[in-house]
This record gives structure tokens, C-alpha cells and sequence, in this order.
């Protein structure tokens, strides 16, 4: 690791393009996505492992729900796999796991799943890891108004932004898209107003360490001025 590099503390990943990496291989939507599912763990490892603190993976959106029934099905079937296996790995990684979006929507297996990996590893403090499930930006600034309304509190830009589910982890410094798309897709809309955007033709399943090394690099060279000037 070059200690004298910019790290962004906060990273958020839109996984996107498993449809399109299971077309090229003649296969059906569900061969991507277990392709990118199958991806997670070793960016996620390397992201730490590379000084990254916090790191949101964008994994289903309220708008995910459009999609074919078979298709949902199959997301939510590699969500709770994924979930099921994250407290043994996460003992050695010491990651503390939050999930972002409106669970209450879920199946009770999954749900059940996500609340005790949340719970357990509440104790880790040295990386923690946002999966959006059910997730969407301006859905999360409603949830936040709203709350600070129930709460009889000012709605004020920092009110809005201690409500967010990302609160405790900061706004996200850099956030990464796959696949080509030139958007963001509803995603940290809020707390990603200032984000350094960066953006890869590369598909999700294969968006590797070295492909992450590109992004991290990037933002080591970007001057963040925040609407003043460089000194
Ligand atoms: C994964 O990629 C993102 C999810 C919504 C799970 P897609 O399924 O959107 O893949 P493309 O964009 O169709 O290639
Ligand atoms: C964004 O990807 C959502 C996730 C990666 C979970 P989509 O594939 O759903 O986005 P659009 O439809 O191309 O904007
Ligand atoms: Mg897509």
C-alpha cells in the first residue's frame, strides 16, 4: 500500500452489468448476476485492504422491483446466500455490516438473516460495509424529512444529512460506477452531492483488484474544491 496516496475513506459501488456479461456468454440474465454476487468479497477485500474505511454496494433498488419476477427472485435467493456466509468471513476482515434501504419489505428469512449479521458484527469498527438493499436516494431524503418531523426538529441541510442511513460513515468520497452507464441511477443522491464520480466501461463480474487500483488512482489525482478555490 503507497502510504502517501490520497485514500477516499468512504467509497459506494453501483454494481452494474451482469445482465449484459451473462448476453455476451450466451447465457441467461441469472448466470451474471451469480457472476457478480461471486464478485463482491474480493473488492471488498481489496478495498480495505487498501485503506478504505467505509464502502456502499449498491446491490438492489427500489426500481429493481420492475424487473421480471424470476429475476427478483433469483437477487433476493443470492442476497440471503451472501448474508448467510458474511459472519465467517467477516471474523477475520472485523467489518461491521449495515444495510441501507427499506428492509421491512423483504422476505421474513432474509430480513431475520441481515438483523442478526448486523447485530453480531456491531462490534467491529475498523471497516464497515453498507449493502443497499431496497434502496433508494430521494426514498432515503423522504425517510429523513420525515423523521425529523416526527422528532418535532427543523428541517435544516444538516438535519437531512444526520437522518440518512449513511450518517455515521460520512458522505462518500468517490463513487464508482460499472458498465459503462453515464449515470447514478437514484443512488446516495443526497450525501453524494460533492462525490468524485468515476465511471468504467468494464462489467461488474469483471471489475477486478486492478480495475478498483484505477479508480483509487484516479481520485488520488482529483482536486475536490467545494464550489471555492485551490490554494
Ligand atoms: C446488476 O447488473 C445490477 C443489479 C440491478 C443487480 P444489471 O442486472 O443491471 O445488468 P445489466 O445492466 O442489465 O447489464
Ligand atoms: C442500478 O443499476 C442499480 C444497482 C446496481 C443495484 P440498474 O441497472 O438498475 O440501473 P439503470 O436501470 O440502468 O439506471
Ligand atoms: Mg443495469
Amino acid at each position: 500500500m503507497d502510504k502517501t496516496k490520497k485514500i477516499p475513506h468512504h467509497v459506494g459501488i453501483i454494481m452494474d452489468g451482469n445482465g449484459r456479461w451473462a448476453n455476451q456468454r450466451g447465457k441467461k440474465r441469472s448466470y451474471g448476476h451469480n457472476a457478480g454476487s461471486a464478485n463482491v468479497d474480493r473488492i471488498v477485500t481489496h478495498a480495505f485492504n487498501s485503506g478504505v474505511h467505509a464502502l456502499t454496494l449498491y446491490a438492489f433498488s427500489c426500481e429493481n422491483w420492475a424487473r421480471p419476477k424470476e429475476e427478483v427472485d433469483e437477487l433476493m435467493r443470492l442476497l440471503e446466500a451472501y448474508f448467510k456466509k458474511f459472519m465467517k468471513k467477516v471474523i477475520k476482515n472485523k467489518v461491521r455490516l449495515n444495510v441501507i434501504g427499506d428492509v421491512s419489505v423483504l422476505t421474513p428469512s432474509l430480513q431475520k438473516i441481515i438483523a442478526e449479521d448486523v447485530e453480531k458484527s456491531k462490534i467491529y469498527t475498523d471497516h464497515v460495509l453498507n449493502v443497499a438493499v431496497n434502496y433508494g436516494g430521494r426514498q432515503e431524503i423522504v425517510y429523513a424529512v420525515k423523521k425529523l418531523l416526527a422528532d418535532g426538529k427543523e428541517v435544516t441541510m444538516e438535519g437531512i444529512s444526520e437522518n440518512l442511513y449513511t450518517a455515521f460513515c460520512g458522505e462518500p468520497d468517490l463513487i464508482i460506477r460499472t458498465a459503462g452507464e453515464l449515470r447514478t441511477s437514484n443512488f446516495l443522491v443526497y450525501q453524494g452531492a460533492y462525490s468524485e464520480l468515476y465511471f468504467t466501461d468494464v462489467l461488474w463480474p469483471d471489475f477486478d483488484e486492478a480495475e478498483l487500483d484505477k479508480a483509487l488512482d484516479s481520485y488520488a489525482g482529483r482536486i475536490r474544491r467545494y464550489g471555492g478555490l485551490v490554494k
